[in-house]
C-alpha cells in the first residue's frame, strides 16, 4: 500500500510562480555511475504573483545535494529545507543568483526520466517532471529560461556531446576528457532540456528555410545504424517544407538535430534544436521496417518538428493544458501525412485509432476531458483522449471556420503568443477573434468528458418531397461529471439519389438550392430535425462524412441501405464506414447466434469491392478488413470473448474458403514488379491489398497457398511481406511455424527492433498455447523488463492485442500482467501504468473474469510500496 495516499493536483489550483528564472547555466560532468551537475540560476521575484509567505522552493528528487550558495555566499544546513521532493530557501533576496551542486547516478536511472543510460551513451528524458532529477530549479513549464550549457566527459567513450541550441565552444581537456559548451537563445521550460553523451555517428543534409536561412541538419545514431537514416531525414525536410507552406512557420536555429536512443518510455521527444526520438522512430531500411513502421516514422518526425511552434515557441501555462501543444500537434501531423500520402486513407486509419482506443479511454474508469480538472500523476495523461481527441477538437474549429479564417487565426495565435506560455482558453480566443465566430458553447469539447451519442431518424414525406432528419445528442456520464450539457457538433451530410448520386441538400427556408454535395449543419441542441425540401424520392442519407466529430452514430440503416452507400457515396470515408457497419452487425449476428449464416450478397459485394480494379489498393484494403476484435467487444454491454472470436474467425475462413479463386487472384495481380521496395501510397497499397489476400487464403490453407506464404517469407526483400508472411506461418503453427519463428530469428537476432517484431508475432497469436508461449519468452536471454521497446512487444502486445488469449477465463493471463506490472513498477513506472491500463475495464466482462481482474487490482494496490503511477490508475479502476 502506498504510505501515505498520493493527492491529486487541480486546476483549479493554480498559481502563477512566485520567482522567475531568467537565465540557467548547467555544467555537467558526465560519468554514467556518478555526474556531478552544478547550475547557476538567475532569479527574481515574479512581478504578476498573488501571494506566497517569500519563501523559493525548487522541485528536486533523487538528488544529492552537496552544495548551495546564494550571490557567492554557501548556505548551512540550517538555512534550508530538504525533503525528497523539493529545496526550500526562506528569506531570499527580490533578485540573486542562485548555485546549487547535486551528484546523480544515471546508470541506475532505470525510470527513464532525467539523465540515464541507454547501451552506452547517456541522455535525458524531461517531459513532463524529469528535469527536477537532474538538478534543483522550478520544474513547471510557465518558468521559461535561455540556457548555456557546458558537457565535460571522457573523450574516447563520449566523443559526441550534445544538448540544445548552438555550439559556441569545444575543446580538449587533460586526462583525455573533452568539452562542449551549447547555448540556447530561446527561453524555454525546464522540460524542453536535453543533453546526449556516447559514441555515435550521424548523417547530414542541409536545408534552405523560406526567408533563405541555411540550417544543418543531423541524425546521430550508433554506428552500426547509420544505414538506417535515410528515410528519417527525408520525413524531416518533407516536414520542414510543409509547415512553411501550409502554416507559415520556419525553423528558428541554426541546426536541427535528432538522436536514436535504444530505450525510451515514449515515441519521441521535441527538445529545443534536440529531439530525442525512440530509435523505433528512426531507424528504417526496406529489409528491416514494415510499411506501418516507415509510415509512423514520418509522422513522429513530423510531429516532432512541428512541436517547434506548437510546443516550443508557444508553450502550456500548466500540464493541464497538455493538449494546448499535442492535439494541435496531432492535427498538425495527421494533415502532413494526409498530404504528403493519401488522405482517404490516413482519416480512416487516425479514426480506426480514435474508436479503439479514444472512445474506450472515454468509457472506462480514466475517462477524463482533453483539457484535465486534476491528476496525481501526469505521465498517466499522455493519452488517446490529449492527443487523438485533442486533435479533432482542433479539426473541428478547423472546419467551422473554414481554410481560409482558420489560417488568420493560427496566423494570429503564433503572432500573439509567441514566447508564452498559454492555456487551451488562448487558443480558442485566436479562434474566435480572427473569424467573429461565437465558440462559447464549443468549448466544453475541453472540459467535458465522454462520447457523445447522436441518435439520429430520418423519414421521408413523398406527398411534399419533403426529408426530416431528427438529430438527438446524449452524452453518457463519466467519473466526476454524473450529467452533461449538449455539445457543438458539426454534422457533415449528404443525401444519394436512386442513381447514387449526390442531391442538392435545400434546407427549408433556403433563398436559393445549394449545389450537391456534402453541407455542414451545426447541432448545438440536444435535439434538432432538419427539413430538407425538394425531393422526388426518398434519398439514402450519407452521415457523418469524413467523421466531422468525435461522435458514436445511431442510425437504423437497412442492410441494403449500406451496401448502396458502400458502392456509391462519394465520400470515401462513408464508404469504408458503411462497409464496417455492415461487417460489425453481421459479426455481432454471428456472436449471439453462431448458426446465423451468412448472405450470398455479402459475400456478393465482398467480391466486387475486391476485383474493383480502379479502386485505390490502400482504401480497399481497409475496407475489406474485419473490425478487430476489441472494437467488437466496445459494441457489446457484456463482452463475450470467445464468442467474438469464434465469431470474426469463422467469417475470415468463410471469405478465405468462398473466395479463394478470386482472392488467389489478386494476390497474384499485385506482385512487385522487380523494382525492389519503394515506399510510395502506390506500392504501400499494393503491398496491403496483397497480404490480405493471403491472409484470408491462409485461415482456411492448403498445399498451394501455404506454398505461397513460405515462398514470400523466404524471397521477400522487405519486412513487410515477409512480417506478414512469418505471422501467418507463426499462426499457422505445426513445424512449418517454428521453424520461420527460428529462421527470422536467426537471421535478425542483432536487429533489436526486428526482435522487438519477432517477440510481438508470438504475443499476438490467437494460437491456445499463447500465453505459455509468452511465459517461455519471459526467459528468453533477450528479454528484459529494462527496455521499454522489448516490454511492450511482448507483455503489452499480449495484453492489448491478443483479447481472446489475455482474456482468457481462467484468469491466466490477468495473472501473468499483474506479475509482471509488480515486477515493472519499482523499475519504470510509466511502463508499469500503462501497461495495467487493459485491466481497468473490468465491470464489462462476465462475473468471473470481473471477480479474477479485481482480484489482481487489489493485489497490485496491496502492493508494500506503489509509484503514484500506478496507484493512480489501479484505485480509479476500483472506484
Ligand atoms: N511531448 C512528447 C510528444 O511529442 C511526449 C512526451 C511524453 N512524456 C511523458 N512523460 N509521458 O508527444
Ligand atoms: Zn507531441
Amino acid at each position: 500500500m502506498y504510505r501515505d495516499t498520493p493527492h491529486a493536483i487541480h486546476l483549479k489550483d493554480y498559481q502563477p510562480p512566485e520567482f522567475l528564472i531568467d537565465r540557467v547555466e548547467l555544467h555537467f560532468d558526465l560519468d554514467p555511475d556518478r555526474t556531478s551537475v552544478e547550475s547557476r540560476l538567475e532569479l527574481r521575484r515574479n512581478p504578476a504573483a498573488t501571494r506566497g509567505d517569500g519563501s523559493l522552493r525548487l522541485h528536486g528528487e533523487q538528488l544529492e545535494l552537496e552544495t548551495v550558495e546564494i550571490d557567492g555566499n554557501p548556505l548551512t544546513g540550517s538555512e534550508y529545507v530538504l525533503d525528497p521532493e523539493s529545496l526550500t530557501l526562506h528569506r531570499v533576496p527580490d533578485r540573486f543568483s542562485l548555485l546549487t551542486r547535486v551528484r546523480i547516478h544515471p546508470s541506475l536511472n532505470t525510470a527513464l526520466e532525467g539523465l540515464y543510460q541507454s547501451g552506452d551513451m547517456l541522455c535525458t528524458q524531461c517531459e513532463a517532471e524529469g528535469f527536477r532529477r537532474i538538478t534543483y530549479f522550478l520544474d513547471r513549464p510557465d518558468v521559461m529560461a535561455r540556457y548555456t550549457t557546458t558537457l565535460v566527459a571522457d573523450r574516447a567513450r563520449f566523443p559526441v556531446l550534445l544538448s540544445n541550441g548552438n555550439l559556441i565552444e569545444e575543446c580538449r581537456l587533460e586526462d583525455g576528457r573533452h568539452l562542449a559548451r551549447w547555448e540556447d537563445p530561446f527561453p524555454k521550460p525546464s522540460y524542453l532540456f536535453a543533453l546526449i553523451a556516447g559514441d555515435l555517428r550521424a548523417i547530414e543534409d542541409r536545408f534552405t528555410t523560406a526567408s533563405g536561412r541555411a540550417v544543418d541538419l543531423k541524425i546521430f545514431v550508433e554506428p552500426h545504424n547509420l544505414d538506417k537514416c535515410d528515410h528519417a531525414m527525408r520525413s524531416l525536410k518533407k516536414a520542414m517544407r510543409w509547415d512553411e507552406e501550409r502554416f507559415g512557420r520556419e525553423y528558428d536555429l541554426d541546426v536541427f538535430m535528432i538522436v536514436a536512443v535504444s530505450h525510451f518510455n515514449m515515441g519521441a521527444m521535441e527538445n529545443k534544436g534536440l529531439n530525442v526520438f525512440n530509435d523505433k522512430y528512426v531507424l528504417a531500411r526496406p529489409d528491416t521496417a514494415t510499411d506501418a513502421d516507415f509510415d509512423g516514422i514520418e509522422s513522429v518526425i513530423a510531429h516532432e518538428y512541428f512541436h517547434n511552434w506548437t510546443g516550443n515557441r508557444i508553450t502550456c501555462r500548466d500540464w493541464f493544458q497538455l493538449s494546448l501543444k499535442e492535439g494541435f500537434t496531432v492535427y498538425r501531423d495527421q494533415e502532413f501525412s494526409a498530404d504528403v500520402g493519401s488522405r482517404g486513407v490516413k482519416r480512416i486509419a487516425d479514426v480506426r485509432l480514435l474508436r479503439a482506443h479514444q472512445f474506450a479511454e472515454d468509457a472506462g474508469p480514466m475517462a477524463h476531458p482533453v483539457r484535465p480538472d486534476s491528476y496525481i500523476e501526469i505521465n498517466n495523461f499522455y493519452t488517446a483522449t490529449v492527443y487523438q481527441k485533442g486533435a479533432e477538437v482542433v479539426r473541428m474549429q478547423a472546419n467551422l471556420l473554414g481554410p481560409d479564417a482558420f489560417r488568420q487565426a493560427t496566423d494570429l495565435y503564433f503572432e500573439r503568443h509567441d514566447g508564452q506560455a498559454v492555456t487551451t482558453e488562448d487558443f480558442v480566443r485566436c479562434m474566435e477573434d480572427a473569424s467573429g465566430r461565437d465558440l462559447s458553447q464549443f468549448r466544453r469539447w475541453y472540459a467535458q468528458a465522454g462520447t457523445p451519442e447522436l441518435t439520429m431518424q430520418g423519414d421521408y414525406d413523398p406527398a411534399a418531397g419533403v426529408y426530416r432528419l431528427s438529430v438527438r445528442q446524449f452524452t453518457p456520464p463519466t467519473p466526476g461529471q454524473p450529467e452533461k450539457r449538449p455539445f457543438h457538433v458539426p454534422l457533415a451530410i449528404g443525401l444519394l439519389g436512386d442513381d447514387g448520386e449526390d442531391l442538392p441538400l435545400r434546407l427549408e427556408g433556403d433563398s436559393q438550392a445549394p449545389a450537391a454535395g456534402t453541407r455542414v449543419l451545426e447541432l448545438k441542441a440536444e435535439e434538432e430535425t432538419f427539413r430538407f425540401v425538394g425531393l422526388d424520392s426518398r434519398p439514402v442519407p450519407s452521415l457523418l462524412r469524413g467523421f466531422p466529430a468525435p461522435v458514436k452514430l445511431r442510425f437504423d440503416y437497412g442492410d441494403r441501405d449500406l451496401l448502396f452507400l458502400m458502392a456509391h457515396d462519394s465520400d470515401g470515408f462513408n464508404r469504408w464506414d458503411a462497409a464496417q457497419t455492415l461487417m460489425q452487425r453481421l459479426l455481432l449476428a454471428l456472436v449471439r447466434d453462431p448458426d446465423h449464416g451468412v448472405l450470398d450478397a455479402f459475400f456478393d459485394a465482398f467480391r466486387e469491392a475486391l476485383l474493383d480494379a480502379e479502386g485505390d489498393r490502400a482504401l480497399l484494403a481497409e475496407v475489406l478488413t474485419l473490425p478487430s476484435e476489441g472494437y467488437l467487444a466496445d459494441q457489446m454491454d457484456l463482452v463475450d470473448v470467445d464468442g467474438i472470436h469464434r465469431a470474426r474467425a469463422g467469417l475470415e475462413r468463410a471469405i478465405g474458403g468462398r473466395l479463394r479463386a478470386d482472392l488467389l487472384a489478386v494476390y497474384r495481380a499485385n506482385a512487385a514488379e522487380g523494382c525492389g521496395y519503394v515506399f510510395t501510397p502506390e506500392e504501400v497499397g499494393r503491398r496491403a491489398i496483397r497480404n490480405l489476400a493471403l491472409h484470408y487464403l491462409m485461415q482456411s490453407p492448403d498445399d498451394e497457398t501455404l506454398g505461397l506464404c513460405r515462398e514470400q517469407f523466404a524471397a521477400g526483400d522487405n519486412m513487410t511481406d515477409v512480417m506478414a508472411a512469418l505471422r501467418l506461418l507463426a499462426d499457422h503453427g505445426g513445424a512449418e511455424g517454428a521453424e520461420a519463428l527460428e529462421c527470422f530469428y536467426r537471421r535478425w537476432s542483432r536487429e533489436s527492433l526486428v526482435v522487438d517484431k519477432w517477440f510481438a508475432v508470438q504475443a499476438s497469436s490467437p494460437r491456445e498455447d499463447a500465453l505459455e508461449q509468452v511465459q517461455r519468452l519471459l526467459s528468453h536471454p533477450d528479454f528484459s523488463l529494462r527496455n521499454p521497446n522489448r516490454v511492450r512487444s511482448l507483455v503489452g502486445v499480449f495484453s492489448v492485442a491478443n483479447q481472446v488469449r489475455f482474456h482468457a477465463a481462467d484468469g491466466g493471463g490477468y495473472r501473468f500482467l499483474a506479475d509482471r506490472i509488480l515486477e515493472l513498477d519499482p523499475l519504470n513506472p510509466q511502463i508499469a501504468s500503462r501497461l495495467l491500463k487493459s485491466m481497468i475495464r473490468w465491470r464489462r466482462f462476465d462475473r468471473t473474469r470481473q471477480a479474477l481482474m479485481c482480484d489482481e487490482l487489489r493485489r497490485i494496490l496491496d502492493a508494500e510500496e506503489l509509484s503514484k503511477d500506478v496507484y493512480e490508475v489501479a484505485s480509479k479502476a476500483l472506484e
